[in-house]
């Protein structure tokens, strides 16, 4: 049996007791191919009484998925049972897209196949270019993306009965294809310049970096180095299990609604600063910084409760060692300021002091506080020539493909149910209206 194949079987270690009062019930447990064991409580409430509390579902697995493992005291993050990287190193975005999405890497007629269909769908319906104008120049590119990836729903009529796989296919084809377009139509826009088409010769990234930086009147040459820098950010980025963008996608799906609203929804939740807003609050607060020697100054303001403040870029909630992501994005940083003769930039300076500080400073240590890729992708895209409001909009660009695949997958799952969680109610009770 392969790893692909393997079902969640019942643990040799259970089933689970629980002794509440008088009374005791037992609860399956259930073992996935590596990781915790999960007590299945599904049947607690009809046995107790009792709902679970767990704010922040620190200690609830939503669901069961073959496609994304986090290990987070040791580190490891694996895509379909490959390591982040091996991936970012040796595969390419639209491979990686196909492994996430189909299980397997695909041979090379898969992907030639894969990658003529992804083309196939880059453009917009030209109609979609006036939802632009509608918005004001100053607005933030993740309000536009919200806007325009909802909107796709009203033009791909053929891709929104979920109940037919093809149709469900061609969905997660359409958002992989035309994200980035959607996105560089966005930048594009905030700045004033017109839309740069598609060009299907190009990869992805290369694309997305010409559909972003070229201007009708004169060619543009995409740099090599540059690139290879943002596919690999796309793949780093691209699936992070059940975060909190996916899991808003798989609650939003999981009531039937079509896939270009869940991911409209998954994007809003993507934009809050705990999330992928991180990066671009990471940049802002190197800003803040300047220069190493005001370093003391914010780590002191950091372990102050009462300040308020928290190092962005640091910690993580499944991460309690290095965020092995943010390894990779690290060398991606010094290769990508290397090309373009940026190695003294003074943000890098105060980055790299920032995180030596606070790998020794026992707040950090003992809190496990460890550096997160946003940590140095800020300082990346911003190299790269991106304003840091079109940082989050990269993330949701790359995350297009996690959201779409572990949707498709939990629309394909035997026990999805629709989400529906509980709660501890502690208003007022019942009390009459007054007369
Ligand atoms: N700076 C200072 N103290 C921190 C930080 C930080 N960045 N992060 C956590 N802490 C402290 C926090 O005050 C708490 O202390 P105590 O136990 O004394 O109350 C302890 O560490 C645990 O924090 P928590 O908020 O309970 O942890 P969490 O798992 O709920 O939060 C987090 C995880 C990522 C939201 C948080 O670490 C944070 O706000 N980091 C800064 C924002 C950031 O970089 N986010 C990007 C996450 S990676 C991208 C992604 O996957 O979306």
């Amino acid at each position: 049996m392969t790893v692909q194949e393997k079902s969640v079987t019942a643990a040799p270690r259970g089933p689970a007791e629980l002794k509440f009062g008088e009374q005791s019930s037992q609860f399956p447990v259930r073992s996935g191919t590596i990781g915790p064991d999960v007590m299945d409580i599904s049947k607690l409430y009809k046995d107790t009484g009792c709902f679970t509390y767990d704010p922040g579902f620190t200690s609830t697995a939503n669901c069961a998925s073959r496609i994304t493992y986090i290990d987070g005291d040791e580190g490891v993050l694996l895509y379909r049972g490959y390591p982040i990287d091996q991936l970012a190193e040796n595969s390419d975005f639209l491979a990686t897209c196909y492994l996430l999405l189909h299980g397997e890497l695909p041979t090379n007629e898969q992907f030639v196949a894969f990658r003529k269909t992804i083309v196939n769908h880059t453009m917009v319906h030209e109609q979609m270019t006036r939802f632009y104008t509608g918005f004001r120049r100053d607005a933030h590119p993740m309000a536009v993306m919200v806007g325009v990836v909802g909107a796709l729903s009203a033009f791909y009529h053929d891709s929104t009965d979920i109940s037919d796989p093809g149709q469900r296919m061609i969905a997660v084809h359409r958002m992989i294809a035309k994200m980035p377009t959607i996105a560089a139509m966005a930048y594009k826009y905030s700045i004033g310049q017109p839309f740069i088409y598609p060009r299907n010769d190009l990869d992805y990234a290369s694309n997305f970096l010409q559909m972003c930086f070229a201007v009708p009147c004169e060619p543009y040459i995409v740099n090599p180095v540059l690139a290879r820098a943002l596919d690999r950010i796309f793949i780093l980025h691209a699936d992070h299990e059940q975060n909190a963008s996916t899991s808003t996608v798989r609650l939003a799906g999981s009531s039937g609604a079509n896939p270009f609203a869940c991911v409209a929804a998954g994007i809003a939740c993507l934009w809050g600063p705990a999330h992928g807003g991180a990066n671009e609050a990471a940049l802002n607060m190197l800003e803040e910084i300047g220069s190493v020697d005001r370093i003391p100054e914010f780590i002191a303001k950091a372990k102050d409760k009462s300040s308020g403040f928290r190092l962005m870029g640091f910690g993580h909630r499944v991460y309690k060692n290095y965020d092995p992501r943010a390894k990779v994005m690290q060398k991606t940083c010094h290769e990508v300021l290397d090309a373009l003769g940026l190695h003294n930039d003074p943000l890098l300076k105060v980055a790299i002091e920032l995180e030596k500080i606070a790998l020794q400073d026992p707040y950090f240590v003992e809190k496990k506080l460890y550096p997160n890729i946003d940590f140095y992708s800020g300082i990346t895209l911003r190299a790269m020539g991106f304003p840091t409001s079109m940082f989050t909009v990269l993330f949701a660009v790359a995350r297009t493909i996690g959201w779409t695949a572990q949707w498709k997958e939990m629309i394909e799952d035997p026990e999805q149910r629709i989400g529906r969680p509980r709660q501890l109610y502690i208003g007022p009770a019942r009390r009459d209206f007054p007369k």
